[in-house]
């Protein structure tokens, strides 16, 4: 990689030259940022492979190919002006410091699954850092740890764990297409997390390149700049390389099983007493209930249908006498259920061919592309009955498949004991964490179906906490509030930072005033430093 000697020069012509490119009221021409990139690397010739400007051949397939949702591909959103998809840390510290001279900013890309598009898209000019060569994955088996690069997906990182052993694994999101750097680094929820947390919960190290260009880990970064990457978003902070993980023990296989019902079939009721059964199940168990509109021409309540989506990772036997105890409304039967290995469960999970894991798992690119917006609630104590059918009704004017919700089971585990300050996600001891969602596959109808998504929330609102009213920070959304295009006060910013952050809002601003002095990670919901 870089050599050593050089880059205590680049550090040093950093020094000096930020500085002089902070002072001076005048920008250079953004067209030399890229004659930038190659006079201060130690490689031009490498770099040069890794940079791509608008009239490059590939750069409309290098930036649309970790783009998933449409609403981002669209031509009037705003485009970056160079692409770096970076090999090397020297690359980065390159990148970060012509940034500066340039004033061009800077959005970092691992997965691409940013629900508001902010690793890839601004309205002020940018280039994009895209961490997808940074996907190395080394694991440790004896001492169950594993360093996994920021563009890995967590699929690759489900795949090599398994790989490694079959009875290692790590609690990430559902989806094998999420990108490590965005994922940890503001949360990261999936099947394991009422048992181990969250993917943040587990991260003992990690590597990072400041805004000086300076690389880190934990030891070098201090206690401080470490918890804010696990939870606060590395958008606000440094470009982060890698993460070592801490993997956990679980069986090899699971079963699983997924229930349909509809509206007419109790579907409520059984939402109303899943509520109160979730917290209780045992914490090898989730159910994930889905609920989606499946028929559009509103003549009733036939219309709506709930999925209840269940891992279990035990056997059959077994998860039918805990179903038979707790939950006998369901009523779960010997053939709705599958053993199938962990491993292929995520397959399963995301809808892809659970015959040949190594596609389902590797393969970083998703082929279904939708519209799609989503927002987030937290909720602690059961929705009425009343509410929950108020909440099907909204449902229910969709278009089949257009509207889902999903209950993602959080209660009764170890997310109700680790404290709220621990990390930056402050959403412990919920029932369960809501995601509502609405796509479309024509764009003509796009404002409409945002604007029945927002009200849809009006509606949740009625039944959840809301003061404030909590939200996931990897479920961005940005009508929860933006920072100005100049300066923004650290009270603005705590009209989106609370429902992220709520009480951790305020040590997440005093880590960027220290870390990031002159904020140069930035973008529409970053940390703001205090004035
Ligand atoms: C289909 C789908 C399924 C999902 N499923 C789950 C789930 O099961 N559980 C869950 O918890 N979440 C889930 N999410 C949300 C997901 O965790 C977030 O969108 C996450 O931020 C995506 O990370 P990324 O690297 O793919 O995204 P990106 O768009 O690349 O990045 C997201 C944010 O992180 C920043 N960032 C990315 N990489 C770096 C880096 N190396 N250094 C510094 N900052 C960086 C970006 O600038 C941006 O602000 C899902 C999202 C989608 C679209
Ligand atoms: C790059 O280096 C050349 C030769 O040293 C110099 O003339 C030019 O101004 C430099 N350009 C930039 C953008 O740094
Ligand atoms: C891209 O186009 C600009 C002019 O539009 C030109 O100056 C530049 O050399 C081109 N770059 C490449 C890599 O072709
Ligand atoms: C795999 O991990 C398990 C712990 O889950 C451990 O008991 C076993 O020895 C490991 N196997 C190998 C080959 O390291
Ligand atoms: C449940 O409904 C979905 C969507 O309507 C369908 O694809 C699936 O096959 C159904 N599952 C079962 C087990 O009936
Ligand atoms: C719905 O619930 C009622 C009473 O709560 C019960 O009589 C009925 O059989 C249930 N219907 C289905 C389809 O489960
Ligand atoms: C409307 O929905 C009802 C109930 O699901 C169904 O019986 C009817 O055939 C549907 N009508 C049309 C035109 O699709
Ligand atoms: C599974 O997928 C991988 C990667 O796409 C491919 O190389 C391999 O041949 C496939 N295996 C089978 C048995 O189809
Ligand atoms: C960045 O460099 C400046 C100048 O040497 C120093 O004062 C500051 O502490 C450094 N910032 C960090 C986060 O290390």
């Amino acid at each position: 990689m870089r050599k050593m000697s050089y880059s205590t020069m680049l550090q040093f012509a950093f020094l000096l030259l930020c500085s002089i490119s902070w002072a001076s009221a005048s920008h250079p021409s953004r067209g030399d940022f890229v004659q930038c990139l190659l006079n201060y690397t130690d490689s031009p010739s490498y770099f040069a492979k890794a940079i791509y400007t608008q009239n490059s051949s590939s750069f409309t397939s290098v930036l649309d190919n970790y783009i998933h949702n449409l609403r981002f591909l669209l031509p009037e959103v705003p485009k970056p002006l160079v692409i770096i998809t970076a090999l090397t840390e020297n690359q980065i510290q390159t990148a970060i410091f012509c940034s500066k001279k340039y004033r061009l900013q800077m959005r970092i890309r691992s997965g691409g699954h940013d629900f508001e598009g902010s690793s890839y898209t601004s309205n002020v000019p940018f280039f994009v850092l895209d961490m997808s060569n940074f996907r190395s994955i080394s694991i440790d088996v004896k001492g169950q740890t594993a360093w996994v690069g920021a563009g890995a997906t967590v699929g690759e990182v489900y795949y090599s764990i398994y790989e490694a052993n079959s009875t290692l694994g790590f609690p990430a999101a559902y989806c094998p297409t999420v990108g490590i750097g965005g994922h940890i680094s503001g949360g990261g929820y999936g099947p394991l997390v009422r048992q181990f947390g969250l993917a943040a919960d587990n991260v003992i190290d990690a590597r990072v390149i400041d805004a000086n260009g300076t690389v880190l880990d934990r030891k070098s970064m201090g206690e401080d700049l470490f918890w804010a990457i696990r939870g606060g978003g590395g958008a606000s902070f440094a470009a982060i390389l890698g993460y070592k993980l801490k993997l956990v023990e679980i069986p090899e296989k699971v079963t699983v099983f997924s229930i349909n019902r509809t509206w007419e079939q109790n579907a409520t009721q059984l939402l109303y007493k899943w509520q109160y059964i979730a917290p209780k199940l045992p914490l090898n168990l989730v159910i994930t209930p889905q609920i989606v509109s499946i028929n559009s021409n509103q003549t009733g309540k036939g219309t709506v249908q709930v999925t209840f989506v269940s891992v279990f990772r035990g056997e059959v036997d077994e998860l039918l006498s805990i179903m038979t105890q707790q939950f006998p409304e369901l009523g779960l039967k010997k053939e709705d259920c599958t053993e199938m290995l962990w491993i292929q469960y995520f397959a399963y999970a995301s809808g892809l061919p659970t015959s040949n894991i190594t596609e389902s798992l590797t393969s970083r690119v998703s082929s279904a592309k939708l519209y799609y917006k989503a927002k987030s609630d937290f909720v602690k104590e059961p929705i009425p009955e009343k509410g929950i059918e108020e909440i099907l009704a909204k449902l229910n004017e969709l278009p089949p498949f257009m509207g889902m919700l999903e209950w993602n089971h959080f209660g009764g585990g170890v997310m109700e004991t680790i404290p709220e300050s621990a990390t930056p996600f402050p959403h412990r001891g919920n029932l369960y964490l809501m995601c509502e969602g609405v796509s479309w596959d024509e764009q003509v109808v796009s404002k409409q179906r945002i604007d029945w998504l927002r009200k849809l929330y009006k509606v949740i609102g009625k039944y959840v906490p809301n003061n404030p009213r909590a939200a996931y920070a990897n479920s961005r959304d940005l009508d929860l509030g933006v920072n100005n295009k100049g300066i923004t006060s650290v009270e603005k910013a705590r009209i989106w930072g609370a429902p992220y952050f709520k009480n951790n809002f305020d040590r997440l601003v005093q880590v960027k005033t220290k870390v990031d002095p002159y904020n140069f990670f930035k973008n529409e919901q970053s940390i703001p430093i205090s004035q």
